[in-house]
């Protein structure tokens, strides 16, 4: 105990700028930075136990899942959990109307009936070195001195491949490296990666259980959530990567999680690992308005128009309903996430932090004789006020007519086609001609409404026509004037009415007999062009701040870490692996409320909805329910966990990581934030962030009880003690 208090002491002095359960930590770093204050929290683990740089130790059962997830290896056989939300695109791939596995769940009941995903791929990262000083002499040969080299994942990509030689890279099949810049490019690490593209789907739950509570819920704590679907990774007979085989056989990897059955208590030690994708940790004071007044408000302002007209059609029309339910999904997942940024930004004075770390920057730098950090300071504040206007067009345009219409993604290629038609050159016209109908395909899929685009375009054009002053406006948007007075809902009638992208007879009739005329004329390319030409133009124009920007970012960031010590301090997320560590906690969202740290399956038939498809629960599990089947998944009050929360700090990126006991065993899978909790990507807030975990008993339970697929447990290492 006395230990303890003087570790935690110690640790309070030392390290003066991280609080508890803040940082997403750097392995290499974590023995020098945290391990003391881990093993104080009730880590029972040595720090090479997590990390080892020459043998197998707990990151290695730890993958990137897809694009942007995490994953966990739990058995021999190349086992890996994710999230349902991580594996759902593999998921709606293999669905069809007769299987659909969406709705109901699928289930491998033996190897043979796994599903192939081409195209998902599962990485491990096999080595991390520090490559500052490489990296350093290598910019040092740099002339520009505005090169943005610094920072560019090309550049720093090919001293990486440069590093360790082609002869080593084709040598190993399926290895990679990069060398990504933290800090702001203040440090340079090199990532030696293992890239699996044979992973196939073993199970999922319906999303009825995986989505559980879906948009309503999503952000959200208490949370009834089974958000978990299972894939096994394969390999060549010598156990290296390849492409997908029927002769693949499951991997045998180097380590897998033991599954604790044990669950957890409220305060109990629990450390994330994962790949976090991005966070700001170090903005400035002028950017977290930047970012409250400008990118979030105008995010909050447009999506809610589009989601209100989108809602609209989707109450009054069940297909519309099911057409536009991932649409609508995508769209609230950003905006929840801005309005919670922006309440915490207030709630929690978050310039007033920022602008505090500043002024003892300032302070120091000054008694230190170091005027380069107060300098790069104001280049900071002066950029950002000079980008103001830029920014807010950019991101106006990107939310209301970028993103938020969908018939701007018609092709607007026309060239080849109409030297194709003049030439009367019949081939390249055939060729042509099935580019146009593939492109107007992608937008207008089974999943497209001509309504709903109407109806959104109408409302997000004219929101964009009131917020950007006229001579800011696409050229082109004149027309609306000079030829509809203005009438915007004319002006998109009159798109759809003459485009040959405007209808399935529209299109057909253009194939039928194309025309120079009609395409050069179309006003629908048009205006998609106009919107694509103006987007480009701002993209421009802003990165010619940005490379100032980074410039000045890096040298404020060296100047905290000078002023702080490295120690102290974690780099931003930037989809490198990491780990975090907190403790099993709830909350208090307001005065006098207190969310507890553990839902349980109550809670899910406290909220089921027969009548709302977001809340509606499967027959199965009401059956279990009612028969309080939960074999030796249950709390010891007899109740079944579904989801717990943890003050750990995580990001999106951190979808799917495996959360871990104080002995390293597996006992949640990650996959969401509370909302009070997501301004954490700019300054953690202990009482508030919570990550949101789905408890592995639900996991087990739903595949063994629910789904009958009990063989799959018997991979497994489960941990009775
Ligand atoms: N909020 C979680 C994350 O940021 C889950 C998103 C998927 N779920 C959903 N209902 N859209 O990515
Ligand atoms: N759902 C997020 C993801 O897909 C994680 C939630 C968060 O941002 O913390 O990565």
């Amino acid at each position: 105990m006395k230990k303890s208090i003087l570790i935690l002491l110690v640790a309070l002095f030392v390290l003066p700028t991280t609080k508890a359960d803040e940082g997403m930590w750097l392995l290499p770093l974590l023995k020098q930075q945290k391990f003391a204050e881990m093993q104080a929290l009730g880590l029972k683990l040595q720090d090479f136990d997590i990390y080892d740089p020459e043998s197998a130790s707990l990151k290695d059962g730890v993958v990137i899942f897809g694009g942007g997830c995490t994953g966990e290896v739990v058995s021999p056989d190349g086992l890996v959990l994710t999230n349902h939300h991580c594996g759902y695109g593999q998921i709606q791939q293999h669905s069809t109307v007769e299987h659909d596995y969406l709705t109901d769940g699928f289930w491998a009941m033996s190897r043979e009936q796994e599903l192939p995903n081409p195209g998902l791929t599962v990485t491990f990262i096999d080595q991390i070195e520090e490559v500052t000083d490489y990296v350093k002499k290598e910019l040092e040969k740099e002339t520009d001195p505005n090169s943005m080299n610094f920072l560019s994942p090309k550049y720093l990509n090919g001293l990486a491949a440069e590093k360790v030689g082609e002869q080593f890279l084709q040598s190993n099949p399926g290895t990679s490296v990069e060398i990504r810049a933290f800090y702001g490019g203040n440090k340079y690490y090199m990532f030696t990666k293992k890239t699996y593209s044979d992973v196939r789907l073993v199970g999922a739950p319906p999303s009825s259980i995986g989505k559980f509570g879906a948009d309503t819920d999503n952000w959200m704590w208490p949370r009834h959530t089974g958000d978990f679907s299972v894939f096994r990774i394969y390999a060549d007979a010598h156990g290296n990567p390849a492409a997908y085989s029927e002769t693949n056989v499951p991997l045998r990897p180097k380590r897998w999680f033991k599954i604790s059955l044990k669950g957890v208590e409220e305060n109990d030690f629990a450390m994330i690992i994962g790949f976090p994708g991005r966070t700001n940790k170090y903005y400035t004071s002028w950017e977290v308005a930047e970012r409250r007044d400008i990118d979030n408000t105008v995010r909050i302002n447009i999506r809610e128009l589009r989601q209100q007209a989108m809602l609209e059609e989707m109450l009054k029309d069940p297909k519309i309903r099911i057409q536009y339910s991932s649409k609508y999904a995508g769209s609230t997942n950003a905006y929840k996430n801005a309005i919670g940024t922006n309440w915490a930004i207030d709630k929690r004075s978050f310039e007033q932090v920022k602008k505090e770390e500043q002024d003892k920057l300032i302070a120091w730098a000054n008694k230190m004789n170091k005027p380069e950090y107060s300098k790069a300071l104001n280049t900071l504040e002066q950029i950002v006020s000079d980008r103001k206007d830029l920014r807010f067009r950019n991101w106006v345009l990107d939310e209301a007519l970028a993103r938020g219409i969908e018939f701007v993604r018609v092709p607007t290629n026309i060239q080849p086609l109409v030297d194709a038609l003049q030439k009367k050159d019949k081939t390249v016209q055939q060729e042509q001609l099935l580019l146009f109908e593939k492109g107007y395909q992608r937008f207008a899929d089974k999943d497209y409404a001509i309504a709903v685009d109407k109806k959104i375009s109408k409302v997000l054009l004219k929101e964009y026509r009131r917020l950007i002053p006229i001579n800011a406006q696409p050229s082109y948007f004149n027309v609306i004037d000079q030829k509809f007075k203005g009438n915007v809902d004319l002006f998109i009638e009159h798109l759809f009415d003459k485009s040959i992208f405007g209808s399935d007879d529209n299109f057909n009739r253009f194939k039928a007999k194309p025309s120079v005329k009609a395409l050069q004329e179309d006003p629908m390319i048009l205006f998609a062009k106009a919107v694509m030409d103006e987007r480009n133009t701002l993209t421009k124009a802003i990165a010619d701040f940005d490379t100032g920007y980074s410039i000045a970012h890096r040298t404020y960031v060296k100047g905290l870490l000078e002023m702080y010590q490295e120690k102290a301090n974690f780099p931003d997320a930037n989809s490198s692996i990491r780990l975090t560590y907190g403790q099993v906690k709830g909350y208090e969202p307001r005065d006098c409320d207190y969310y507890g740290h553990q839902t349980t399956l109550e809670g899910v038939m406290e909220k089921e909805d027969p009548n709302n498809w977001e809340f509606v629960v499967p027959d199965k599990l009401k059956a279990l329910y009612k028969a309080q089947d939960y074999g030796p998944y249950k709390l010891s009050n007899g109740k079944m966990p579904v989801a717990f929360c943890a003050t750990t700090h995580t990001t999106g990126g951190n979808s799917g990581s495996p959360v871990l006991n104080a002995n390293g065993e597996l006992i949640g899978i990650n996959f969401d934030r509370n909302w009070e909790g997501v301004g954490g990507d700019i300054q953690y807030l202990p009482d508030y962030q919570r990550s949101i975990i789905v408890d592995i008993r639900y996991v087990l339970f739903v595949i063994d009880k629910y789904a009958g697929a009990s063989y799959l447990l018997k991979e497994m290492e489960l941990m009775n003690q």
